[in-house]
């Protein structure tokens, strides 16, 4: 999907994800100490907002103008404070200079070189001492998970996930897949999700 197709997918009032961050941005970035963040591919913004409330510096990039718009309205209706920046994740590494504490990664879901470069672009960003984070649906959703996409080409694996930062020189701090539960019509269900954290360096 390219930019215009969002576009079109964000073209109504309503909300297309949750108002409240994923619950796994949620645990792992609060146990972090909140500093600069750089929520990559962000949608309408639960997540960059969230973190804002946080205490950290937050910046939004996506190259949806309409949910960067929606993401934008968002956050001046709750008074929050966000940098917002439309750009493509393939390329933010030309468009922003600052290193980052954290650079986040929430259900991008694109194919493999696309993913590739997005990573590589975002590792750019990535402070000496920060922290980059991956979450998406796994490819292994597919057999049973809920939601998420059904093409397997813009689904992958921690392994793989791994495989790209460990060659971008990062190092990894967890990688593997996790379970979400989703409430939805026909009761509980579970979604299959990967998430992968890394530093720049050892963390101690
Ligand atoms: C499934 S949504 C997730 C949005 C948000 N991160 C969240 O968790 O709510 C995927 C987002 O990636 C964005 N996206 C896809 N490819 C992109 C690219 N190359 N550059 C910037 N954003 C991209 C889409 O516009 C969409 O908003």
């Amino acid at each position: 999907m390219d930019a215009s197709d969002w576009d079109q997918r964000y073209s109504s009032t309503d909300l297309v994800w949750s108002a409240e961050p994923n619950q796994f941005v949620e645990q792992i970035c609060s146990a972090l100490k909140p500093g600069t963040a750089i929520d990559i591919a962000c949608g309408e913004g639960r997540n960059t907002i969230w973190l804002a409330t946080q205490g950290w510096k937050a910046t939004g990039v996506e190259f949806s103008a309409v949910a960067l718009d929606k993401a934008r309205r968002i956050a001046e209706h709750n008074g929050v404070d966000v940098d917002w920046i439309l750009g493509d994740a393939r390329t933010v590494d030309r468009i922003v200079d600052q290193r980052f504490d954290l650079v986040l990664f929430c259900y991008l879901q694109v194919p493999d070189s696309d993913l590739v470069e997005a990573l590589r672009a975002g590792a750019q960003l990535l402070g000496e001492t920060g922290r980059l984070v991956v979450v998406a649906h796994a490819l292994a959703n597919l057999e049973g998970g809920v939601g998420g996409p059904q093409d397997p080409a813009v689904l992958s694996t921690p392994e793989r996930v791994t495989e790209i930062l460990t060659d971008l020189g990062l190092v990894i701090e967890r990688g593997g897949e996790a379970q979400r539960t989703v409430q939805t019509d026909d009761g509980e269900r579970t979604a299959t999700d990967l998430v992968v954290i890394a530093g720049a360096q050892h963390q101690r």
